[in-house]
């Protein structure tokens, strides 16, 4: 699409929800409104609303208060990539393209440019999108922090709090009743989560999809643990981590989500193998989406912020087909090609692995 001077800016959430969304929408809106007096239209529930038509336009009542809110006030789904879409056919659910319904819109619509909000998934689908000529800019999000191209996504740091506070709570009654505690954490593919929660949390074994575990070895630590000291062990879970000789445990397969894996069940596994095996007491939480509910912290709010307005800046600008990126200290941006290019996974041998080790974390490997 030939680049010209914007005047009505489309927005939307895509993928699972994070906090600090609202903080985007924020950033994006009063710039855009304020400096620039741009019309911004909001497209409800992600990709699928998108697909369906489903938009309003944002007022300046909308987004007064919301920096400090959870959700999003555009809503989302996971399940609506226009290029792999479910429809209901003859034979049940059908996937089909309807990448031109999104086109169709955001012609109809007016929209001279798109702010996607989202993660992996929405990343992917934005960029498709601008190959065919939809003018996009990309604004990372997920708790997982799994986007190569930045430093850190909004959304991580809260998760990470919530994971480290419920680690500090279970050490407590661990302790109190000699107990071996599973926790189970989100992140999918990447083990951020699991990794700087329990090393914030002083977890005595962390396990991680990056780093395959030996049954063995958390056997002889949580043995180990349980005659010295207050005899009680905190184990961390990624929900992606597996044995060495095991399928990674998956709760569901959903042809409709943009990822169709749901991961889920491996706290479960670990805990029940652990108190068949040892004898130890053993419970099991699973954090869940506590991870991604309710306030974002002072640091997701600010990047988040630091997001939204660098987005408008780069839609203002003509510098469509990019995603925002913090590098350093820095808000940059970055190819949505290039950004996609590679998931951000903990490296095996990376500085904070050789850290948890030196203050005698187990990753089960040894
Ligand atoms: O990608 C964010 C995330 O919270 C993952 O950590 C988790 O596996 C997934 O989304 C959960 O998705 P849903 O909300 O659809 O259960």
């Amino acid at each position: 699409m030939v680049n010209k001077k914007i005047k009505r800016l489309g927005i939307l959430t895509g993928g699972g929800d994070c906090p600090g969304l609202n903080a985007v929408i924020r950033g994006v809106a009063k710039p855009a409104m304020n400096d620039y007096g741009l019309t911004i239209v909001g497209i409800e529930d992600g990709f699928e609303g998108f697909v369906e038509g489903k938009m309003r336009e944002i007022s300046r009542d909308d987004i007064a208060g919301i920096i400090g809110e959870g959700g999003t006030i555009l809503g989302t789904s996971n399940k609506g990539d226009p290029f792999h879409y479910p429809t209901e056919g003859m034979n049940g659910i059908e996937i089909v393209d309807a990448s031109a319904r999104v086109l169709k819109h955001y012609k109809g619509w007016g929209l001279d440019a798109l702010i996607t909000i989202g993660g992996d998934g929405t990343m992917h689908i934005s960029n498709k999108l601008s190959d065919l000529g939809m003018n996009i800019v990309g604004v990372p999000k997920t708790i997982d922090n799994d986007l190569d191209a930045t430093d850190q996504t909004f959304g991580f740091d809260t998760a990470l709090s919530i994971a480290t506070e419920a680690i500090d709570r279970l050490h407590t009654t661990a302790s109190a009743h000699h107990r071996v505690m599973v926790i189970e954490v989100m992140g999918r593919y990447a083990g951020w989560i699991a990794l700087e929660a329990g090393l914030a949390g002083g977890a005595d074994i962390i396990l991680l999809p990056e780093i395959p575990f030996k049954w063995e070895s958390v056997m002889r630590r949580v043995i180990e643990r349980s005659t010295r000291g207050n005899r009680y062990s905190i184990v961390c879970i990624a929900e992606g981590a597996k044995a060495a000789d095991e399928e990674v445990v998956i709760k569901e397969t959903d042809v409709k989500r943009t990822d169709p894996i749901r991961f889920g069940g491996i706290g479960e596994h670990v805990g029940r193998r652990i108190s068949q095996e040892t004898g130890l007491e053993t419970r099991t939480t699973i954090l869940g989406h506590l991870q991604r509910g309710g306030s974002p912290t002072a640091f997701d709010r600010v990047l988040a912020t630091r997001y939204g307005t660098k987005a408008v800046e780069l839609a203002v600008k003509g510098e469509f087909g990019r995603m925002v990126s913090l590098r350093g200290l820095h808000v940059n941006s970055v190819a949505i090609k290039d950004a996609i290019s590679k998931q951000r996974l903990v490296p095996e041998d990376g500085e904070i692995i050789r850290t948890a080790r030196a203050v005698g974390t187990s990753f089960g490997d040894d």
